[in-house]
């Protein structure tokens, strides 16, 4: 039993986890409170999900079995604050705020069940790939609780270690990104060999859907794929010739680690400051 869900911050991550938590039929509409200081955003999201909305953060959380933080990183201080010494203590708290490590947030907040989420964009369509950790006050049912909310958007992995989260932030949080460059590379590749745009565009997407379909339910390791289509003297040749010697391993390699150190940076200064998307610049 999920019990009452509250969203401090209604934003693009908090609809997406909204609409994820309905579409499963986890909890009913009228057990969801947003809270968010906009009106607009509030009417919007009462039309659409039919969940309560209010302004008041501390009349959310304090309602509920589970209040999920999903502010942006600069406006959860202000938060915090709000928030401290109105949780009980058998309150769970889960953040997906980027670079907000758990003892901010339980110093900050004064509260020990606390479960940290780096979640990713594709979360808006059902398609995240959420990793999360816990600190030890989260109780068995609580971990159970927060795994059904973070399936209900896409895949979760719990990873026992806060440093896996700064790993996380800079493979699958910050990942969409470098699948977008590459994407946008091939398309404008395409579009300079003659084809236009929007046929550049579905060649692309429908390659990189089809191929990721295709390792997914082969099971076989991405190497081996490329191999079986790697003739002597062929195109595949000529065109991973051009790629190593590019040297796109080390790149993606120096990239991901670049936003590792990144994400650790932050986390060592309390939160990123302008969110995990700018953070990986
Ligand atoms: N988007 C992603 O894919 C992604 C991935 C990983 C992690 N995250 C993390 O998820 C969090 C939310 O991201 P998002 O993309 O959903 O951001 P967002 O769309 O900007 O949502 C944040 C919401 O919080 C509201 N808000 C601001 N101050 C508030 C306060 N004091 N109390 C309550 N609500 C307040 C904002 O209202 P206003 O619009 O009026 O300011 C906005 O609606 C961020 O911390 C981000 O790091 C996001």
């Amino acid at each position: 039993m999920l019990g009452q869900i509250s969203f401090i911050g209604g934003g693009v991550m908090a609809e997406a986890m909204v609409q994820g938590i309905l579409s499963r039929k986890l909890v009913d509409p009228n057990a969801i409170t947003v809270s968010e200081p906009r009106k607009e955003r509030r009417e919007e999201l009462k039309k659409r999900y039919e969940v309560k909305v209010t302004d008041r953060n501390v009349e959310a959380a304090a309602s509920s079995e589970t209040v999920i933080l999903s502010v942006k990183p600069q406006d959860l201080e202000n938060v915090l604050v709000e928030l401290k010494g109105h949780l009980k203590p058998e309150q769970l708290i889960i953040s997906i705020v980027a670079g907000a490590r758990l003892d901010t947030i339980k110093e900050g907040a004064e509260h020990e069940a606390v479960v940290r989420v780096m979640p990713n964009t594709p979360a808006q369509y059902g398609e995240g790939m959420s990793v999360w950790t816990a600190t030890t006050r989260v109780s068995k049912a609580q971990l159970e609780a927060s795994r059904s909310i973070l399936a209900a958007f896409g895949k979760e992995r719990f990873m026992n270690g806060e440093n896996f989260l700064d790993m996380a932030t800079a493979v699958s949080g910050t990942g969409p990104t470098y699948v977008f460059l590459v994407m946008e590379a091939m398309i404008d590749a395409a579009v300079h060999l003659g084809f236009p745009r929007h046929i550049a565009y579905e060649l692309v997407t429908e390659t990189m859907r089809g191929s990721i379909i295709y390792a997914i339910k082969s099971g076989k390791h991405p190497a081996e794929l490329r191999n079986l289509v790697t003739s002597p003297g062929g195109t595949s040749a000529a065109a991973l010739y051009q790629l190593e010697k590019g040297a796109l391993r080390t790149v993606i390699s120096k990239a991901i680690w670049a936003a590792y150190e990144r994400s650790r940076s932050f986390g060592e200064k309390g939160t990123a400051p302008h969110g995990q998307e700018k953070a990986s610049k």
